[in-house]
């Protein structure tokens, strides 16, 4: 079976034509050339390119103003924010760079590679459009402050700005987390490949313990969140769960990562692929959204998920009861009701759990993910007002030649498994940007942590309506510029 699934992931990749879309008992990915999504998948493409048309398309306009995001200065280093990029007769550059310091995580890597690969595979349509450096496309830039009117925090927005994770306020259009699902040793696409391994854990010998653990980031999602039907208002899971235990001391273990000294107990971690020793799994959203539901899903334990207004791009398709259970949705504490139910109901306790691997293995696996990249690019190009030109750029690096220059360094290389790609899809050298990138003028840009060419006409600006800051920054800015 895994090596069937193994299989089916890689036919997954083959180009082909037509998009057509399939309901929950087929499978997501391209067969025969034709590449089909579940319906929710599809649906949430449409919603997210939605903000495009209420826009008007994408205009060259607006693809310049995207790099006011790191307008003044560069003050926050704001080229992390967003990454510009642009897709010309199937090739795709880079417009602007990440600093070197944010290069070594896999978060960038990951996804490079995932629409690199989606490239070589697929004639991509021309396109410019920006990836969210951040974990999450929420406050402030790319919020919608009032959709009636089209009044978002950033300048004329929206913009086509690809992320794995925001809320509906949201413009961002939502893409796989991919460095999660390809990159580390415990990434989805290896876990899927050890999906036998995983299963020969039964359920009637797992654990009967919700377990939990994370680290303790308590993002301001929260606090955007709706008053819970008990009146109560919701507050950080990660923070607020471990104190439920001692309400069910034999099933309950759930614990934040780490240590502070004179703190709270800190749980030990527990390897990903061990966690199937559990037979209740409880999922939180951190900064973002949890980078390991989606793995949690690949386990066969029961997830009981703590309510919140962010959304991974295939969440749309999981329903509440039959693919997980959702906690913190009713009150702070009825997680407790939750494992009380499961240890009552454990067929269907199962069944849940059951239903939410075989989703995974059906929709998420890496052939998948490319036709769901596939068809948002193909969406997002639809809605191109003009045709995108590196002569109009100040920088356009080849993506290949970018991914080659990541591969032969050392401190990129193992990133990601890089080769995997380049060795199979090979890289285009016969545009004139290739030779022009060499590997010691892409050293020499990424030098420079504030580096963001601007071809906006606009000039900059003497506030940053869209980063305001905490009031800690603000006051030291305000400082700096006193002295
Ligand atoms: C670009 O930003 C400027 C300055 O805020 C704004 O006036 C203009 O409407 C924006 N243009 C587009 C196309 O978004
Ligand atoms: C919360 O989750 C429970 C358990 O799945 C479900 O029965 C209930 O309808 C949900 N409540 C709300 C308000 O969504
Ligand atoms: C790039 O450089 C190589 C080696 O110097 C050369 O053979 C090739 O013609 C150049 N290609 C372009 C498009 O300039």
């Amino acid at each position: 079976m895994a090596v069937i699934v193994a299989l089916l992931a890689l036919l997954g990749g083959l180009a082909g034509a037509v998009t057509v879309p399939v309901g929950d008992n087929s499978v997501s990915g391209v067969s025969s050339g034709a590449c089909t999504l579940h319906p929710k998948l599809r649906e949430r493409i449409h919603k997210d390119v939605a903000w495009l048309d209420e826009i008007g398309g994408i205009t060259d306009a607006m693809i310049r103003n995207i790099s006011l995001v790191c307008d003044v200065n560069i003050r926050h280093q704001c080229n992390v924010q967003a990454t510009r990029m642009m897709i010309k007769d199937g090739e795709i550059y880079l417009n602007s760079l990440h600093p070197e310091w944010r290069l070594g995580p896999h978060e960038f890597i990951g996804f490079l590679l995932e629409l690199y690969e989606t490239s070589r595979m697929h004639k991509l349509p021309d396109l410019e459009f920006a990836w969210n450096g951040n974990d999450d496309a929420a406050d402030p830039a790319f919020t919608w402050t009032d959709r009636a009117t089209l009044q978002a925090r950033f300048h004329g927005g929206p913009f086509p700005i690809l992320a794995w994770s925001k809320s509906e306020r949201s413009f961002a259009s939502l893409v796989p987390y991919s460095g999660a699902f390809r990159c580390s040793e415990d990434s989805f696409d290896n876990m899927m490949y050890r999906l036998e391994e995983l299963k020969r854990v039964p359920w009637q010998e797992r654990k009967k313990v919700a377990f939990g653990r994370w680290n303790l980031f308590c993002a301001t999602y929260t606090y955007g969140q709706e008053v819970l039907p008990s009146g109560q208002r919701s507050i950080c899971p990660r923070s607020y769960l471990p104190s439920l235990n001692s309400q069910l001391p034999q099933h309950m273990d759930i614990l934040p990562l780490g240590s502070i000294n004179g703190g709270p107990a800190r749980g030990t971690p527990v390897p990903l692929l061990h966690q199937n020793a559990y037979r209740y799994l409880v999922s939180t959203d951190g900064w973002a959204i949890s980078s390991k539901f989606d793995k949690y899903l690949l386990l066969g334990s029961l997830i009981i998920k703590a309510a919140s207004s962010r959304k991974g791009y295939y969440y749309d398709a999981l329903v509440p009861d039959v693919h997980f259970l959702p906690c913190m949705n009713e009150s702070l504490g009825d997680i407790v009701g939750r494992v009380k139910w499961a240890l009552q109901h454990d067929a269907e306790a199962q069944r849940i759990a059951e239903a939410a691997q075989a989703f995974a293995v059906k929709h998420l696996h890496r052939g998948a993910r490319l036709c769901y990249y596939r068809t948002l690019i193909e969406e997002m190009g639809k809605r191109m007002k003009y045709t995108p030109d590196c002569a109009n750029r100040k920088l356009c690096i080849p993506l290949g030649r970018f991914l080659e220059f990541l591969a032969a360094n050392p401190r990129y290389a193992h990133s990601c498994r890089l080769q995997e790609v380049l060795i199979r899809y090979g890289v285009e050298r016969s545009m004139p940007q290739y030779n022009a990138s060499s590997d010691a003028v892409i050293n020499e840009l990424l030098k420079d942590p504030k580096h963001w060419p601007r071809d906006t006409d606009i000039p900059p600006r003497t506030v940053e309506p869209y980063f305001p800051g905490s009031r800690r920054r603000r006051h030291r800015q305000r400082r700096r510029r006193q002295h």
